[in-house]
């Protein structure tokens, strides 16, 4: 019986941050992988690379997702945002200068991945309460434990847009 063929390569479409990328890519290569070194936009960091951490975390149509448990091919023709799009020129976004603000960061290694999910939750839920807070954050992983920083940075975002 004749061996079926699979491609090994295929040509993607992607916006990210407001950017149009064309790429060839291998049809297994992670999307965040595909971010990471064939567009160079290394904000978003690996992590556990099985959906555990959050590190990953990025905006996909809409929604966060995490881009290790993606294929790059997956993403064909989706709109992609990842932290290199938050700021405004040297204008921080104000998550971004919130967590300054708040010492919301050790290590920093998880820091993308929270704030693009924190992007995501307050873009549904301007209004979070702490619990929601807590439970928009739940599938993020920070190992220095700065939890409660994390939180009183997206509260004080939050409570700006209450304003
Ligand atoms: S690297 Fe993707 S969830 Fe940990
Ligand atoms: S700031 Fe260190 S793991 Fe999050």
């Amino acid at each position: 019986m004749a061996e079926t063929q699979f491609a090994e390569s295929q040509t993607i479409r992607v916006r990210v941050n407001g950017q149009e990328y064309e790429r060839e890519v291998p049809v297994r290569r992670l999307l965040a992988d595909f971010i990471r070194h064939d567009l160079g936009l290394t904000a978003t960091h690996l992590g556990c690379e099985h959906g555990v951490c959050g590190a990953c975390t990025i905006i996909m149509d809409g929604e966060s997702v995490r881009s290790c448990l993606l294929f790059a091919v997956q993403a064909d023709g989706a709109e992609l945002q990842t932290l290199e799009g938050l700021a405004d020129g040297d204008d921080m976004h104000p998550l971004q200068q919130a967590f300054w603000d708040n010492h919301a960061l050790q290590c920093g290694f998880c820091t993308s991945g929270f704030l693009m999910s924190a992007v995501d939750l307050l873009d549904k839920h301007p209004r979070p309460s702490e619990e929601e807070i807590r439970h928009g954050l739940s599938g993020n992983l920070c190992r220095c434990t700065g939890y409660a920083n994390i939180i009183k940075a997206v509260q004080a975002v939050a409570e700006q847009s209450q304003s």
